[in-house]
């Protein structure tokens, strides 16, 4: 039995996290859930965005399955989702984009990973007001050697790992010489400890511009905390959307499961949500603790509602009155 923390998070979290685990549990996985609380909603409710239980709970078990959590923009506390990758060092934001067999986008054959730095960065939380009046702000990116050294290891071993052929680093280091610089050396010296993996350096802003124009290009994509966070949403968009698209927070002794979007206000309480991202991370966590004959089952039954187009939320096709909960059940009874 593997004990996992559960947070379902605010807006959109509670409905999809409860088909996740619908999903999860149907898989035949051996998993314990321990609810712990974080976000809006737990600020609410206790007067703290991140309660003490909710670490000692990820401390126990160094496995979480995080719903989206909201994060106003301009103003309160800082972005619990940044706090806990800090806390637990969970340094490699994993996130992959392909295409699903069933979804119309402009191409056929993405496949794309993108590995985001996940803790320093413009994201260091160094932030402040240099004026009484607030009309002047500074932030700092900070970029380590060791910090990035970790993540653009783990993006070559993962290419390796996962017989794929080609690693891009982007960056910005024509401009931010020193921060991103570091980067991209580091990004150089490991690429030469992997001769049997392509190493390629694009600029990131004309890496937008190939993603959108050429995607075949890419393969695993190594960069930054904020450009990571950006490009992850671009790759989204190539294979049907934010719905779709799973992410793994991993580090050394701990690991966090999450769907890449967010806790999508617009379209919360309405039964609307897409809850196949969420999912395919739970699929992630799952071949994390080893439990791969349930993750196989839930891929390959979530590929087939998809395939199918029937019982899948607006997002994939408009003409669906399907809701959340009924593409949870499809997938259920997808695996038979
Ligand atoms: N990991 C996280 O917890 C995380 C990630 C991103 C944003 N956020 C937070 O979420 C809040 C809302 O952010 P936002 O609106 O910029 O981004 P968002 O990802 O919540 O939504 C962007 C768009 O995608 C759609 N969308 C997102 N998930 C969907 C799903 N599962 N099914 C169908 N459509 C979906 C939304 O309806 C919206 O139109 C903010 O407070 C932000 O800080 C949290």
């Amino acid at each position: 039995m593997h004990a996992v923390t559960l947070i379902k998070g605010d807006g959109i979290g509670p409905s999809i996290m409860d088909e996740a685990v619908k999903v999860i549990n149907a898989s035949g996985a051996k998993i314990q859930w321990e609810d712990a609380y974080a976000g809006l909603s737990a600020f609410e409710k206790f007067g703290n965005p991140l309660p003490d239980a909710t670490m000692e709970s990820i401390d126990k078990t160094r496995v979480a399955f995080k719903g989206p959590l909201t994060t106003v923009v301009g103003t309160g506390f800082r972005s619990i989702n940044v706090a806990l990758r800090q806390k637990y060092e969970l340094y490699a934001n994993v996130r992959p984009a392909t295409n699903w067999e069933g979804v119309k986008t402009r191409y056929d054959d993405v496949d794309i990973v993108i590995v985001r730095e996940n803790t320093e960065g413009l994201y260091s939380g160094l932030e402040h007001y240099l004026t009484s009046k607030k009309d002047i702000a500074e932030s700092l990116a900070v970029v380590t050697r060791s910090g990035s050294q970790r993540v653009i290891e783990y993006a070559f071993k993962y290419a390796r790992d996962n017989n794929r052929k080609k690693v891009t680093v982007c960056h910005k280091a024509n401009i931010l010489k020193y921060t991103q610089g570091i980067f991209l050396d580091v990004a150089r010296e490991t690429a030469a400890r992997y001769p049997d993996i392509q190493f390629d350096e694009k600029i990131v802003d004309a890496a937008c511009m190939h993603m959108v124009m050429n995607p075949q290009q890419f393969d695993v994509v190594v960069t930054t905390n904020m450009f990571g966070d950006i490009l992850s949403d671009l790759t989204a968009g190539l294979v049907g959307g934010l719905g779709l698209i799973p992410g793994a927070n991993i580090g050394d002794d701990a690991a966090l499961f999450e769907a890449v979007h967010g806790s999508a206000p617009d379209i919360a309480g309405k039964n609307l949500a897409n809850p196949a991202a969420v999912i395919m991370a739970g699929v992630m966590m799952l071949n994390h603790l080893g439990e791969f004959e349930a993750a196989k089952r839930i891929k390959l039954a979530i590929e087939k509602v998809v395939r199918e187009g029937k019982y899948v939320t607006p997002d994939l096709n408009l003409q669906s009155t399907c809701g959340t909960k009924e593409m949870g059940d499809a997938i259920v009874a997808a695996m038979g």
